[in-house]
């Protein structure tokens, strides 16, 4: 039987996911990466060509294929995608919806994946963070947010993975308004998210607690959000206090050590952004999180830094993994070591 993966949604997540599945396919021992374009937008055109060129298929709604073939394009009925894809990752805000409505009505044998804002999707994933909570047992997860992955990098970092007992993880999100790619949203002014939840502060800090919770973990953490008039990427400010004092020389060991965290020394958010329009895939930095390594200060039994969050980039190997897990339960790590070329250490 062929192995096939269909994307939902082109968008910020879903382009350049598409790519990164399409054009390593052969390396991933995929044989189909198919994607669901909703809308057939005449300005969206050259997206869509990009996308088949990278080595992927377009399906669609049966209402609009013809506006799809209208416009040059081969395409599929979703429906038969929805029956012939043993992977289904769901890349648009509806992925609950989706759920309701489509999902739920295939064959549980499959694996299906929502990104981000699709809390109660399934439980968590991110790659390198709880690899071994994938198992064929479990046909949803959520594939962790772009800041989820930042924090749960940092804690399982600089805490867990060096048994230092820590007392309090606190963190403020400094968001990016929209994405470069996006019209809508922007913020003119540094506007302040509600500490909506009495235990966590906002939903940052409980979706890290609860990834870590399925690890058996009961971490104390709390988060605060704010979004700043910039494109560029999201900047986290952390500060973790732990039981026993610690140095700045083993914290810059353990960082050095990081697979899932690189370090700069650029202080500015659009420094490392052109580094990854520059050198990341579809200009995207694929790493958790870029420590500014000059703003790491330690005192007594507290590390305090910043970190830049690659929002539209992080989360991806973590629906790629997933998948190739699905296909390839002994071998799938190795298979994810094609994606190290574009993993940097320092930037
Ligand atoms: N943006 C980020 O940096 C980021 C980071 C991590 C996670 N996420 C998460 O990723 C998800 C998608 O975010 P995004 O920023 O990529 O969104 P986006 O740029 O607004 O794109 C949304 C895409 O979803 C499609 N879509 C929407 N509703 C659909 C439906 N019911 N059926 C099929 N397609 C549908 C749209 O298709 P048409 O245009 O064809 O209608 C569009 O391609 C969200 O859960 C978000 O929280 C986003």
């Amino acid at each position: 039987m062929n192995k096939n993966i269909l994307v939902v949604g082109t968008g910020t997540i879903g382009e350049p996911l598409i790519g990164l599945l399409a054009q390593h396919k052969e390396e991933l021992g995929v044989d189909n990466v198919n994607f669901f374009k909703r809308t057939p937008l005449t300005d969206e055109q050259g997206k869509v060509e990009a996308l088949i060129r990278k080595g992927a298929n377009l399906v669609t709604t049966n209402d609009v294929i013809k506006d799809f073939k209208s416009m040059g394009f081969n395409v599929e009925d979703v429906e038969k995608s929805y029956k012939d894809s043993q992977v289904i990752i769901d890349c648009t805000p509806a992925g609950n919806k989706n759920w309701e409505e489509i999902y739920s009505k295939l064959s549980g044998e499959k694996r299906f994946m929502a990104q981000g804002s699709e809390h109660g999707f399934g439980p968590f994933f991110a790659w390198g963070i709880n690899n071994d909570s994938l198992n064929q047992e479990q046909n949803k997860y959520l594939i962790a947010s772009c800041n989820t992955h930042n924090i749960a990098s940092i804690v399982k970092t600089f805490a867990l993975d060096k048994s230092r007992d820590l007392n309090e993880g606190r963190f403020v999100c400094l968001r990016r308004a929209n994405d470069v790619s996006q019209n809508d949203s922007f913020s003119p002014s540094p506007t302040i998210t509600k500490h909506d939840n009495q235990e966590f502060g906002t939903h940052h800090a409980r979706d890290v607690f609860e990834l870590f919770q399925q690890e058996g973990e009961d971490l104390n953490l709390f988060s605060s959000a704010i979004k700043l008039p910039t494109q560029y990427m999201h900047t986290l400010w952390f500060n973790l206090s732990f039981e026993e004092k610690i140095n700045l020389e083993n914290i810059s060991d353990d960082l050095e050590n990081s697979e899932f965290l690189m370090s700069t020394e650029k202080l500015s958010s659009n420094k490392v952004f052109s580094f990854g329009r520059d050198h990341g895939y579809h200009g995207r930095l694929l790493s958790h999180g870029i420590i500014a390594k000059e703003s790491l200060h330690v005192k007594d039994n507290n590390l305090t830094g910043y970190c830049f969050t690659p929002q539209d980039g992080n989360a991806l190997l973590s629906s790629v993994a997933a998948s190739v897990n699905y296909f390839y339960e002994d071998s799938w790590i190795d298979k994810m070591s094609i994606f190290n070329k574009y993993i940097f250490k320092n930037i």
